[in-house]
């Protein structure tokens, strides 16, 4: 009910995890990242405790016309874990199919501004068909972030370097996510990991991975105060 009367977020729900949701995330991700669990932790609070972003964020949205479809409010989700990939990981090419407001590019953008004060460089690139995709990339996120608008499978065809993270979050259709894994396929190598955004529904990351040798596992979110079940991270890695 609340929700009803509060969020305006109607379409890409924001919300947060329950606090054991969050551990079992970092359990999760430490076990494919080879990490312990403190060192997940650690940055699973460095995100959530950022707040330059989340006064950026409320900002913007605040500020912007189309944050008329946004709440001041920042909730990240699972999108916490995908931050963690990024600092561990520590990429080069962090690719993001389907950006919508910009929540989880901005955020992506924030592990890799930190990276680069550690004096490891790394871009974002996120893909989405709708020309107002974005607007939350903006000030010292967009240094290390930039937006190919336009299809994406036809954006990713045209990257020539190596993908270290992809994070696929655009058309939800089984044949289309496979269709990005297809067109990327030959821009992976041994250390590079997949997450999907839609696991939950579709086994397109599953199906992916068993064909290419690849592990695959799915990690399910719990949204704290939220009426929505939740979606999850499919992750295929080389082990
Ligand atoms: C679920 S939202 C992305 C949410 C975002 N990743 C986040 O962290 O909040 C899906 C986005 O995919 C975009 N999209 C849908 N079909 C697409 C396509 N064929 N190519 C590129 N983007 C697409 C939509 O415009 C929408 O903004």
């Amino acid at each position: 009910m609340r929700w009803g009367f509060e969020s305006k977020e109607d379409t890409n729900f924001t919300y947060d995890l329950t606090p054991n949701n969050l551990r079992y995330m970092a359990c999760f991700i430490a076990l494919v990242l080879k990490k312990d669990y403190s060192t997940v932790w650690k940055y699973i609070e460095e995100a959530s405790q950022d707040q330059t972003l989340r006064d950026y964020i409320s900002t913007k949205v605040s500020q912007s016309d189309l944050g008329r479809w946004s709440d001041t409010e920042v909730r990240f989700g699972r999108r916490l874990g995908w931050y963690v990939f990024a600092r561990i990981m520590k990429p080069k090419l962090v690719v993001e199919t389907g950006v919508d407001k910009g929540h989880g590019a901005v955020l992506l953008c924030s592990a890799l501004l930190r990276n680069r004060a550690e004096g490891f460089e790394g871009q974002y690139y996120g893909t989405d068909i709708n020309p107002k995709a974005g607007y939350l990339l903006d000030g010292i996120y967009k240094e290390v972030g930039a937006i190919l608008y336009g299809d994406s499978i036809e954006s990713l065809s045209n990257l020539k370097t190596p993908i270290d993270l992809f994070i696929n979050d655009s058309d939800h259709s089984m044949d289309y996510e496979y269709q990005e894994y297809l067109t990327i396929r030959n821009h992976l190598h041994a250390q590079s990991i997949i997450l999907s955004d839609n696991a939950e529904a579709c086994p397109a990351l599953l199906n992916f991975s068993l064909e290419t040798g690849r592990q695959f596992l799915f990690f399910r979110e719990e949204p704290k105060n939220h009426w929505y079940p939740g979606g999850g991270i499919g992750i295929s890695f080389s082990s």
